[in-house]
């Protein structure tokens, strides 16, 4: 297992750097970067949004594409990671090269945003069996969801303001707000059921 999330993580972040090598190299503006930014922060959002809502999906849909969507979360949770380990990147080129994003951020969005990396890590480094089996199955399974609301608490909060403030990113807010709905409605239900949805 170790081995397939290693080499997803090589194959992705040396297909983004190809890409970004190939765009970077021939048009190295600010606004190229940020399309490069914002374009990271939307794959890691549907890679996130499909991990964190599989199994509220395949509980209400009873599939062979939901049962797969629930074996593959922990390769689309890597995912997440990579993209937005690219997010972080190319943030860090327009600091240095562009625009000081980090010293004119808001410090509770920098906080917050921070926070948010620290969860995804350590979220990515317990998928590993090797990580996982060091914590209980309660801490793991904790981690996971506090990490996880908080991650997409950061993404619906970014993308509401897309959708208020400008009028786009309509779709992500839709997906954002659809992964809500689900594990709320999968709460509900497991909770009626008298079983719980620590997962
Ligand atoms: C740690 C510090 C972070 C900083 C300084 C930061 C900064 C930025 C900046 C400057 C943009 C706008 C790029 C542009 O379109 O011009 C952006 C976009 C975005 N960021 Fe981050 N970010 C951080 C962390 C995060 C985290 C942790 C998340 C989600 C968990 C996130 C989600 C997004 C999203 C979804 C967008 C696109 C929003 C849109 O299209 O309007 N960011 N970020």
């Amino acid at each position: 297992m170790t081995k397939s999330y290693l080499r997803l993580i090589l194959v992705e972040f040396f297909l983004i750097g190809l890409l970004a090598a190939f765009f970077l190299s021939n048009y190295y503006t600010e606004d190229c970067l940020r399309v490069f930014i914002a374009w990271a922060a939307k794959l890691a959002a549907l890679f996130f949004s499909l991990a964190f809502m599989a199994s509220s999906l395949a509980c209400f849909i009873k599939a062979s594409w939901t049962a797969d969507l629930v074996k593959y979360r922990p390769h689309m949770g890597l995912s997440f990671m990579v993209f937005h380990s690219a997010h972080l990147i190319f943030l860090g080129l327009l600091q240095f090269q562009f625009h000081p994003v980090f010293d004119l951020a808001a410090r509770k969005a920098l906080m917050g945003g921070s926070l948010a990396y620290v969860f995804m890590y350590m979220m990515a480094l317990t998928t590993f069996p090797y990580f996982k089996n060091k914590l209980s199955q309660k801490t793991w399974n904790r981690l996971h969801l506090i990490g996880g609301w908080w991650i997409w608490l950061i993404f619906f909060r970014s993308y509401f303001k897309a959708a208020i403030g400008r009028n786009e990113e309509y779709l992500m807010f839709a997906a954002l707000s659809l992964v809500l709905f689900l594990r709320l409605a999968y709460l509900i239900s497991s909770r009626m059921k008298g079983g719980s949805s620590t997962d």
